[in-house]
C-alpha cells in the first residue's frame, strides 16, 4: 500500500529572504517525470543558455553529449546512470552528460596546461541550463551518481575532458507516479541561511560565536 503523499502544494512555493526573481525558487531538482516527448528546439534553447555562461579566459570548457527519449541512444544513456538514479531519470524526456576540457587550449608553441577552473566554469554553464528549462517549464535534475568508465567509453570521451554530471530534464510528473521510498522525498529543500554563507568583509570567528 502507498504512503500519504506530503502536502506538496504547500511546500511548493520556496519563499526567499530577499527579494529574487522567481525563478531561482522555482528551479528545483523533482523526481517524478512524466515520460513525454520533448521538442528538439526546446532542447537546444537549454543548450543555448549554457553555452552562454561566463568562464575563465572565455574558454568555455564544457561540453554536452545528449539524448532524448525518442531517439536511437535513449537506452543507452540510461544505462549510464546509477540504479538510483536510472529508476527515476528513465522518465525524463532528455538526459545530457557534462564534461569540462582539463586543460586550456595550447599557446603557439607551448604545451597545453591544466585548468584550475574547467570544473566551476562547467558549474556555471550546468545552472544556466536548468535555470533555462524552469523557464521553459520543465525541471533539469542533476546527478554526480553516474558509471564514469562506461560514460567515458560508451560516449567515446577524449583523456582530457573529466566527466562531471548527467542531467535529467522532463516535465514534472505528481509524486504519485514514483516508487515507495522516492515519493515521500519529492520534496523541494530549503538553504541555509543568508548569514549563515555570506559574510561582511571577513569570515566570521568560531570562537565569537
Ligand atoms: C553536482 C550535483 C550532483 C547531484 N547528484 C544527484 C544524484 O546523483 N541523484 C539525485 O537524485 N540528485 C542529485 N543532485 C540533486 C541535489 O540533491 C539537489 O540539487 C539538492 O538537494 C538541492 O535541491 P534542489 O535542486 O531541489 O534545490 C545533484 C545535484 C548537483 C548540483
Amino acid at each position: 500500500m502507498n504512503a500519504p503523499l506530503p502536502n506538496n502544494a504547500a511546500q511548493l512555493h520556496r519563499t526567499p529572504t530577499h527579494p529574487v526573481d522567481p525563478v531561482f525558487v522555482e528551479r528545483w531538482s523533482p523526481r517524478a517525470f512524466t515520460a513525454s516527448a520533448m521538442p528538439r528546439a526546446e532542447l537546444m534553447t537549454m543548450l543555448e543558455a549554457a553555452r552562454w555562461a561566463p568562464s575563465a579566459y572565455n574558454i568555455q570548457p564544457w561540453r554536452f553529449v545528449h539524448a532524448m527519449r525518442q531517439d536511437a541512444h535513449w537506452d543507452d544513456f540510461v544505462g549510464l546512470l546509477d540504479p538510483f538514479n536510472a529508476r527515476w531519470a528513465r522518465n525524463a524526456s532528455a538526459l545530457i552528460f557534462l564534461l569540462s576540457d582539463r586543460f586550456m587550449p595550447a599557446r603557439e608553441s607551448g604545451p597545453a596546461t591544466p585548468s584550475s577552473t574547467h570544473a566551476f566554469d562547467a558549474g556555471a554553464a550546468w545552472a544556466q541550463l536548468a535555470l533555462q528549462a524552469t523557464m521553459l517549464g520543465y525541471q533539469a535534475h542533476a546527478m554526480a551518481g553516474i558509471v564514469h568508465d562506461e560514460v567515458r567509453t560508451k560516449l567515446a570521451v577524449p583523456d582530457n575532458f573529466q566527466i562531471e554530471i548527467a542531467i535529467a530534464v522532463g516535465r514534472q510528473a505528481s509524486p504519485a507516479s514514483l516508487p515507495d521510498g522516492l515519493r515521500e522525498r519529492e520534496v523541494p529543500s530549503t538553504r541555509l541561511a543568508l548569514d549563515q554563507i555570506a559574510f561582511a568583509g571577513r569570515f566570521p570567528d568560531p570562537a565569537l560565536d
